[in-house]
């Protein structure tokens, strides 16, 4: 059983599929595992802790490739890296699905086992692999830092005898695993956090966190969780008392960081270019929400934008791939925990069984076709 981690081809990735400490884990389920040259380097991971670990270092991609069962990346391959793939292994990483099925239309025809990470259920079973939240929980914590960081003054009151330097006011809007932890990071720099959400559960989980909860709690409010723990899109009437209720509370905050999604569905728009114009210059606007069309209106996807007013408008791109090392580490352990269901330990070697729930609710391709109905070609 060979498990391949070919360097990952996208430039803004930073993150790594195994680390020392899964290749260790892996190698003691009877694997051989080859990295290819440098893949770990942007985590801080060197070829040598690799091999110290027990796997071997490729040369190239290809070299990695060669004879793989199991192929572990960060994103999804690129179209340049499908003829590498040897077919009817598995491929398991990010595969950013919707929105893509072209891209999984293409992991078919090079007729390997493609899984979705993202796709894996939120149930407890599950919880070990899911790459949401080990991944949202940094990306909560890294915009904080990164407000701070664009922020011209600092978050926590301190009382010196130059003066009196006042708390900064934060506000976070979605408050999700990301938000959640964006909260707790921005109280534990002395910041005055408030933080809003259209769940109910969330009230509770914001002020146990000693921030204060602000939204409109009408009864399309109280139904606004589905099922599925997510948000649903609300109506056009409750987003316009929504922005009424936060319009004032925005002008007066020193840095707002967004967050909130909606599961297939574009971001929802919370800040309007005529809220960015009422707040003042020196605050930050920090979008989690930038790669899914942003929750500012005014956000650009990798920029920082200073509007004329001052107000800067953060738009960093894979937030969790500005913390390389904890999400590598993270998101392999993730990786391991999943793979590890896929292995017979008795017999070491790959025993995948297709009817388990976490590999139908995963698996994008399979035989040369796309097996998930979500994304399955159109007749
Ligand atoms: P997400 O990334 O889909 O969305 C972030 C937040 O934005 C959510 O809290 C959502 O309610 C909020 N939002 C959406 N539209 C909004 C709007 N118009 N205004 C304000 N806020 C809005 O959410 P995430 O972080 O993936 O969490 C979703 C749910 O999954 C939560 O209920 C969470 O507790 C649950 N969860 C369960 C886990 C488990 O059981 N294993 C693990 C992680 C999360």
């Amino acid at each position: 059983m060979r498990i391949a981690v070919p360097a990952e081809t996208q430039g803004t990735e930073t993150r790594v599929a195994v680390t020392p400490e899964t290749v260790r884990k892996f190698i003691g389920l009877g694997a051989d595992v080859a990295v290819e040259k440098g893949a770990g380097l942007a985590s801080g991971i060197t070829d040598a802790d690799y091999q110290a670990a027990g796997a071997t270092t490729a040369k190239n991609a290809k070299e990695a490739l060669k004879g793989a069962d199991i192929v572990l990346k960060v994103r999804r391959p690129a179209e340049s890296e499908l003829a590498g793939l040897p077919p009817g292994a598995l491929v398991i990483g990010i595969m950013d699905p919707y929105g893509n099925e072209d891209a999984v239309a293409g992991l078919a025809k090079a007729n390997v086992a493609a899984f979705a990470m993202e796709l894996m259920p939120r149930i407890t079973r599950a919880q070990a692999m899911d790459v949401l939240s080990s991944q949202a929980n940094l990306a909560g914590y890294r915009a904080v830092i990164d407000g701070a960081a664009e922020y011209g003054r600092a978050l926590p009151m301190m009382m010196t005898a130059a003066g009196t330097v006042p708390a900064a006011k934060i506000f976070i809007m979605g408050v999700g695993v990301a938000g959640l932890q964006a909260i707790a990071t921005a109280r534990r720099l002395g910041a005055i956090v408030t933080a809003t959400d259209v769940r109910p559960a969330t009230k509770e989980q914001v002020e146990s966190l000693g921030a204060k909860f602000l939204a409109v709690e009408d009864e399309e409010f109280k139904q606004a969780q589905t099922a599925g723990g997510y948000a649903k899109e609300m109506s056009a009437e409750y987003q316009a008392k929504q922005a009424e209720l936060t319009a004032g509370h925005i002008a007066k905050q020193d840095i707002v960081i967004t967050t909130a999604l909606i599961p297939g569905r574009p971001a929802p728009k919370l800040i309007t270019a005529a809220m960015v114009e009422s707040m003042k210059p020196g605050s930050v606007i920090i979008d989690l929400a930038v790669e899914r069309g942003g929750n500012c209106e005014l956000a650009k996807p990798g920029e920082i934008v200073t509007t004329l007013n001052g107000v800067k408008i953060v738009g960093h791109l894979n937030v969790p791939g500005r913390l390389p090392a904890t999400s590598s580490s993270l998101y392999a352990k993730n990786l391991f925990a999943f793979v590890e269901t896929l292995i017979d330990k008795a017999e070491k070697k790959l025993a995948v069984n297709w009817d388990d729930e976490l590999v139908k609710a995963t698996a994008l391709t399979r035989d040369g076709a796309v097996v998930h109905p979500n994304f399955a070609p159109k007749a």
